[in-house]
């Protein structure tokens, strides 16, 4: 049975002492829930990463990194490895959010690499896609999350998508407060897991765990978590507030 996912994308938010803070306040509010079939991921940014990672060891929350680069070390400054990550305790790491395509510049040749290097290391990805709002005024969104999942995945072996885990993000839901409609989510979603299918089989689209994001907060995450197709959120904005997050993280 595919799990159900709630993480917390921190994005450039918390300073070391916040994020302590917030995490700890997270990990406390969920100790005695019951969260069946539910895994919860908090994903700071790097400064915060081994201390976060520390303190959420042992509990039910999991840690991820926001990103990573490709290559183990060497001359990239700025730049951060899965080997460095995995040193700190962290196993999962967030690929292909639309800020990294579109502030840094990063393309699906270049994801592809980051997806192949992470699972080298035996590190989970969340792996980002979605379209922009022309594209979908245009009718394009579909193909454009298909090539975007394509070109970043599907060169992979079937036993790969154990540690993929996908996260739907149209752009114009992000930080807008407009979210997509459950229905929309919901169709998107199925058309992802019949193209897995189709391209691997349907066992993997099954049991591959496709998360929405844009604009999920507590009002509205019960409805969208419903949808057949919808195995949870990726949450910027909603996951900064410990209430706000441990009330997602209840939302199934
Ligand atoms: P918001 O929840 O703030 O819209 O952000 C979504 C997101 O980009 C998560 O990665």
């Amino acid at each position: 049975m595919r799990k159900q996912i709630v993480a917390g994308n921190w994005k450039m938010n918390n300073d070391l002492e916040a994020s302590k803070s917030l995490v700890k306040k997270i990990v406390k509010g969920l100790k005695k829930e019951k969260l069946k079939n539910t895994r919860v991921i908090v994903a700071p940014t790097f400064v915060s990463l081994a201390k976060v990672a520390n303190k959420a060891k042992g509990t039910k929350v999991e840690v991820a990194a926001q990103n990573m680069h490709f290559e183990k070390s060497g001359a990239f400054t700025g730049e951060v490895s899965a080997e460095m990550l995995k040193s700190v305790g962290v196993k999962i790491v967030i690929l292909g959010h639309s800020e990294r395509r579109e502030y840094f510049g990063e393309t699906d040749a270049m994801l592809a690499k980051k997806v192949d290097a992470a699972l080298a290391n035996n590190m989970e990805i969340i792996f980002c896609f979605g379209e922009v709002l022309e594209e979908r005024k245009a009718n394009k969104h579909f193909d454009v999350v298909e090539s975007q999942i394509r070109n970043g995945l599907f060169h992979l072996e079937a036993s790969a998508w154990d540690s993929i885990i996908l996260a739907y993000e149209p752009v114009w839901a992000i930080g807008t407060g407009e979210t997509a409609s459950p229905e929309q989510a919901q169709e998107m979603h199925a058309f992802i897991r019949k193209i897995v299918a189709d391209e691997f089989n349907d066992d993997i689209a099954e049991n591959v765990s496709i998360l929405y994001g844009g604009s999920v907060n507590p009002g509205n995450a019960k409805e969208i978590f419903s949808k057949e197709d919808v195995d949870g959120g990726l949450i910027g904005g909603a996951a900064l507030n410990a209430e706000n997050f441990i009330t997602l993280a209840k939302s199934f």
